[in-house]
């Protein structure tokens, strides 16, 4: 095997070693099929199993009822901006916005590009969505309040969710799900890309609470209706099959090897305070989220200057970590540090950075 990096990537991102050996060991031979998993008929009982139990597993994890569907669609997370709206919003109601980023300001563009009525209850953009928005009061009149729950860009995360009443809450997740339990009761849905906390690039894993399905209005083109992807159980079409798979095997690691996701967050807060703790203890390196905003997951960070941070990116990966330019929007420093960034990425992360101080600070 070639020489693995510490891979700090915003996403596609690191998945679990063990998964991905998994993958290797099984690749051209799936269980005996005489056949890869990307060869397999998304109709055979093989695939069956294999959709069925990331369905099951996701379940578990996250204490679903028989009140919630769990589907893959194609599309990511930005496909979801444009279904919410689409088979969400109620007639003669507002749809209501939290904006703590550039995701939350694309979700509001597309259910604006549909004639919405938009209310953006609360936004951070006065500061630059350095902070999470407190404070605010939900019009119980909505038809659904959505947020971001990680901001993957400015390190920015809802460490409490949002309270809506008897509004359903509508979460993009994208880059936390599975990282922390949470109670999905007040949720009517819950989506992510999978590329960055479960999966390879490829479907959005969507939790749709049953009562949301009343909502889908008739008329809409069958791909981009949640109804269609629930009575066929994801396979209206020829799905991702080889994501599915993946996520399946994922979630087997959180379950079986991490024990769920309340070890999950222990290790994820561990991490994260280890990194936020060295930043605080120093000038060179500077935070960019408000403390109590946080993200467990995108730790944003600046140097004293753009140069210098050019250089740290690149010193970074010639000591074998790699990912850690912010996103092009914002430059500036990120480490992303999913599930299976482990304990011993943030150390030498760290540790590294202590050596690049001393040399240049
Ligand atoms: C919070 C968040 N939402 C949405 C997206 C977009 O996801 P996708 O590329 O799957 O459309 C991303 C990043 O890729 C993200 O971090």
């Amino acid at each position: 095997m070639g020489k693995r990096i510490y891979n700090f990537n915003a996403g596609p991102a690191a998945l679990p070693l063990p998964v991905l050996e998994e993958i290797q060991a099984e690749f051209v031979d799936y269980k005996g099929s005489g056949m890869s998993v990307t060869e397999l008929s998304h109709r055979s009982k093989w695939f069956d199993d294999i959709i069925n139990e990331a369905v099951e597993r996701t379940r578990r994890l996250l204490n679903l009822d028989d009140h919630f569907d769990v589907l893959f669609i194609q599309g990511g997370a930005s496909l979801q901006f444009c279904m919410v709206p689409m088979n969400l919003a109620l007639e003669g109601k507002p749809v209501a916005y939290l904006n703590t980023g550039s995701w939350s300001t694309k979700a509001i563009k597309e259910a604006q590009i549909q004639g919405k009525e938009v209310n953006v209850v609360a936004s951070s953009e006065d500061k630059d969505f350095s902070y999470i928005p407190k404070g605010f009061q939900v019009s119980q009149n909505a038809a659904y309040l959505h947020f971001t729950s990680n901001n993957t860009i400015k390190g920015t995360q809802w460490a409490e969710f949002p309270k809506a009443g008897d509004v359903p809450l509508i979460s993009d997740m994208s880059s936390d799900i599975m990282s922390r339990p949470f109670d999905v009761k007040p949720f009517g849905l819950v989506y992510a890309g999978a590329q960055k906390n479960i999966g390879p690039s490829g479907t959005a894993l969507a939790i749709l609470r049953k009562d949301m399905l009343d909502r889908v209005p008739d008329g809409l083109p069958s791909m981009l209706k949640y109804s269609t992807y629930v009575e066929k159980n994801s396979l209206y079409n020829t799905p991702s099959c080889f994501v599915i798979y993946a996520i399946g095997l994922v979630l087997k690691w959180l379950e079986e090897t991490i024990g769920g996701l309340e070890k999950m967050e222990q290790i994820n807060r561990e991490k994260a305070g280890t990194l936020y703790d060295y930043i605080d203890q120093t000038d060179f390196y500077r935070g960019t989220a408000e403390k109590e905003s946080r993200s467990l997951m995108n730790v944003t960070f600046r140097l004293p200057s753009e140069e210098l941070e050019a250089e740290f990116v690149a010193q970074a990966l010639k000591e074998g970590m790699g990912g850690l330019k912010g996103h092009r929007s914002v430059g500036g420093c990120r480490a992303s540090i999913y599930n299976a960034t482990g304990m011993d990425a943030v150390k030498s992360l760290v540790d590294f950075m202590k050596e690049f101080e001393n040399k240049e600070g």
